[in-house]
């Protein structure tokens, strides 16, 4: 029996089984993926058997994924080559040290740069089930990823995704200087410089890890500019911004919400670089050990596991977003690597915020609104400069007058009602 498990020849699949098998798992593959997989060439040329599938995408993240497939069926392999459209595994013999041969042993080629995507196998002599079973796995790995592009998946599973910030830039946000600062410091140029982070962990680590930020949590009070500062990032750095609202990804989709969570993490690694936007990260808030919904649990569960992985490949950076910091689970908070405290706007901070929305007025009524509006966040603000400017748009049209801004009047109007109401 020893002798047996020894040789390879002993449980292989005649060439016409194999090749039945391979077929009807392309039709199927084609039916379940609702795209014409192209028909494979199978055949058999001097001793060999080769296998070869076009498939639609070479993307990195795709050759990551199928060296696991490749793991999982097969025991001992070696990268043969690993460059840039041409990446290729070969199997090594049962006695590692035993080299005389390898040649004959399965080897799984992926090639193609930019167009004809394949995927190859050949061996000497026919396959074992195992090593047809990695191959129809490899493909469909190959189409399933294929399928759609990622921003389309994304979408489907409840992000949005932005490509460009409209006209939105650091300026936008008025004052908040200490937190631009740190921002600029510990997130931007790390993402616009990966390869200085990367060359001093090589020299300082044992074994090498990224010491680029990987989640960032920022936290504060509504309305204070933190959705706003992550989009003025993502254009900053050119990548997406894929936005993430937890709360309405469970309502929308309670039981299955942490599947698509964790396929929003795939779709992300595909997108060869993004910034993945959690908000509303409170609507997780409770302690592990409170009666907390099961999906809740499941959600949070992905998010720890997820966060542990991401950047690792490529250059994903989380940003969760929480007005209650002191109500998230400890793991997760543990996940992040530093905290942005976004605070209120001090009175100074306010006069610049009224500055941005009514640019007519003089720093002295702009002071003067500042100290009416303790209290009041960037948005409130907004909010109550946009209402002023309703009003006037109204007075303007019933005596049909031309345009003009409202004047400082107005504003101290609204400002000091909306505070006499919330009194
Ligand atoms: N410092 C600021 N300067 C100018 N505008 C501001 C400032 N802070 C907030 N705003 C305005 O308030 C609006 C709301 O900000 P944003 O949505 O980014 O807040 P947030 O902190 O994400 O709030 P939430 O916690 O409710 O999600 C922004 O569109 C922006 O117009
Ligand atoms: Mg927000």
């Amino acid at each position: 029996m020893a002798i047996a498990t020894m040789n390879n020849e002993t449980d292989t699949i005649s060439f016409d089984q194999m090749k039945t098998q391979v077929n009807r798992a392309l039709e199927e593959l084609s039916i379940k993926s609702n795209t014409i997989v192209s028909e494979p060439y199978i055949g058999f040329e001097k001793g060999f058997t080769k296998i070869s599938v076009s498939i639609p995408e070479l993307s990195h993240a795709l050759i990551i994924q199928c060296l696991g497939i490749i793991k999982d069926h097969l025991e001992h392999i070696r990268i043969h080559a690993f460059s840039d459209g041409y990446y290729a595994v070969q199997a090594l013999n049962k006695n590692l040290f035993k080299t005389e041969n390898i040649f004959d042993n399965l080897k799984i080629e992926f090639s193609g740069l930019t167009t004809n995507f394949k995927i190859e196998c050949t061996k000497k002599g026919n396959l074992s089930q195992e090593e047809i079973n990695c191959f129809i796995a490899l493909v469909n790995k190959a189409y399933s990823q294929a399928k759609e592009n990622p921003v389309i998946r994304l979408i489907k599973y409840g992000a949005s995704v932005y490509t460009d910030a409209g006209g939105l830039d650091w300026n936008y946000i008025a004052g908040y200087e200490e937190v631009k600062r740190t921002i600029r410091e510990s997130i931007i140029l790390p993402l616009k410089n990966p390869k200085v982070y990367d060359s001093i962990a090589e020299i300082t680590r044992k074994t090498f890890e990224t010491n680029r930020p990987k989640a960032i949590l920022f936290e504060g009070p509504p309305g204070v500019g933190k959705t706003t500062v992550a989009r003025i990032i993502a254009k900053e750095v050119q990548v997406p911004l894929v936005y993430v609202p937890v709360e309405s990804i469970m309502s929308k989709w309670y039981g299955q919400s942490s599947q698509n969570l964790a396929a929003i993490f795939d779709a992300c690694d595909d997108l060869g670089g993004s910034i993945l936007f959690i908000d509303e990260i409170d609507s997780l808030a409770g302690s592990r050990d409170q009666n907390m919904y099961e999906a809740t649990r499941r959600i949070l569960s992905v998010l720890l596991r997820r966060l542990d992985g991401i950047g690792s490949i490529t250059n994903t950076i989380v940003i969760g977003a929480t007005n209650r910091k002191q109500d998230l689970d400890h793991a997760l908070i543990s996940r992040f690597d530093q905290t942005i405290h976004f605070p209120l706007p001090g009175e100074q901070e306010r006069a610049s915020i009224f500055g941005n929305y009514a640019k007519h007025l003089t720093p002295e009524e702009l002071n003067k609104l500042a100290a009416a509006s303790h209290s009041l966040s960037g948005r409130t603000i907004k909010d109550l400069c946009e209402q002023t400017e309703r009003r006037w748009a109204r007075k303007l049209i019933i005596k049909d007058l031309p345009p003009s801004p409202p004047p400082f009047e107005y504003y101290y109007h609204t400002v000091k009602s909306f505070i006499a109401a919330q009194a």
